[in-house]
């Protein structure tokens, strides 16, 4: 219990300075100097500055950021492959700068592996033995590191190349081959530095559909970088964004996308398409005010002194919207039914999902179901064209 909900990895206060004496510009790169104050008067280059993170076990942590604001830099920390200048990286609560190198090579072989940006495959080695390296090392047989090195190379769609030698293949193979490697060590954790990058939209698309799938069976925690919002978030479980090297916003998705800190953050989350990427939870009116049980459509009256239009409910099981000039034709006789409509949604649907049922005629209010078809809020089609108009921004 408690292994579970103490984070994986902490990084605490980590500051990169790259150049000849980092120790001396650290005091200037603390007190604020900006990056290219440090660059132009010292000629070190400030990689990242006082990062604080934590990541939970079993989430997918995406990393954001324009080139050069020190994605890579960052996440190379993670299994010391760079060293910071100050700070401290926990995993598991301990920190692995005290790692002796025999340690360190333990760590780095059981417990993290890393699809690198530019694929790091080993040129004179097949894919094979390129995949099934990790477990090789590991002292695993030929027969069972061969064997599990196939299998992976099958879910990345490269079968029958286990004989192919790396230059023989595009980038976008070599991608492939390159989360094969990482996918076949069996390490809990992965770090994925712009690992679909090379590849083209259909095959991106189908990886991160795999990788979806493979970390809610396998409950991997996944550090992933990438320049692309979208895939951000259709994989991040948090995102965080780096701008010069420091961390200016983590959250989830809708965070993001309805509470960007700054212009830096807006600028990225401008593009994307809100309907596939915001859920009715993200929207709708969460409070009972507009859902009123009782046992008839009379029984709605008092709450029509405030609203038009409301959603019924007897015995916490819905009825329908209604609306008031719909009470009153259907008290007068002239109509059969109080209800305006019987439709709902989830919380859980994607925009997209509801626009077609909240485009429909009369369809102002829609009552919002959670999982176990309770209603729990309701969304209107005003909030829906206010977070889809494209100034819309909840800051
Ligand atoms: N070994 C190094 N020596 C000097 N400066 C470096 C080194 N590695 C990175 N940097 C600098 O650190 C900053 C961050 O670089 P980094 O490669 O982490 O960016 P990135 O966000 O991964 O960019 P990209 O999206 O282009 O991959 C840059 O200013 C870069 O010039
Ligand atoms: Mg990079």
């Amino acid at each position: 219990m408690e292994n579970n909900s103490t984070p994986l990895i902490e990084i605490e206060s980590l500051t990169q300075i790259f150049g000849n004496t980092p120790e001396k510009v650290l005091p200037k790169v603390n007190d604020g100097m900006s990056k290219s104050d440090v660059l132009a008067t010292t000629g070190h280059t400030v990689g990242l500055r006082d990062i604080n993170l934590s990541v939970n076990r079993g989430e997918i942590f995406v990393i954001m950021g324009l080139s050069g604001s020190g994605k890579s830099t960052l996440i190379r920390h993670f299994n010391r492959l760079i060293d910071p200048t100050a700070g401290k990286i926990k995993v598991e609560g301990e920190d692995i700068l005290t790692l002796s190198p025999k340690e360190l090579i333990q760590f780095r072989r059981h417990k993290m592996s890393m699809v690198f940006q530019h694929f790091g495959l080993m040129p004179h080695h097949c894919v094979l033995d390129n995949v099934g390296y990790g477990l090789s090392i590991q002292g695993k047989k030929p027969s069972i590191w061969k064997n599990k090195a196939k299998q992976w190379l099958e879910v990345v769609g490269l079968e029958g190349y286990e004989d192919q030698y790396p230059s023989q293949l595009s980038g976008g193979q070599q991608q492939r081959v390159g989360l094969a490697r990482a996918l076949c060590t069996d390490a809990e954790i992965l770090l994925m530095d712009e690992a679909f990058s090379a590849l083209d939209p259909l095959i991106r698309y189908e990886m991160q559909t795999q990788l979806i799938e493979l970390q809610g069976k396998l409950q991997k925690t996944i550090i992933f970088i990438t320049h692309d919002l979208d895939e951000a978030l259709r994989l991040g479980d948090r995102i965080a964004v780096l701008k010069d090297g420091e961390m200016i916003q983590v959250g989830t998705s809708e965070d993001i996308i309805l509470n960007p800190v700054d212009d830096y953050v807006r600028d990225f989350a401008k593009d994307v398409n809100r309907a596939k990427a915001l859920k009715v939870k993200h929207i709708m009116e969460r409070s009972k005010n507009r859902v009123i049980d009782c046992d008839s459509a009379e029984g709605l009256a008092d709450a029509f002194k405030k609203h038009d239009i409301l959603v019924w409910t007897k015995s916490n099981q819905l009825q329908g919207v209604v609306s008031k000039n719909r009470l009153a034709a259907y008290q007068a006789g002239r109509i059969d039914s109080p209800l305006l409509h019987q439709s709902s949604v989830k919380e859980k649907d994607y925009l997209q999902t509801v626009l077609p049922i909240a485009l429909l005629a009369d369809h102002h209010l829609l009552p919002v179901l959670d999982s176990d078809n309770q209603v729990i809020g309701c969304l209107s089609n005003d909030a829906i064209a206010e977070v889809l108009s494209p100034s819309f921004d909840a800051a």
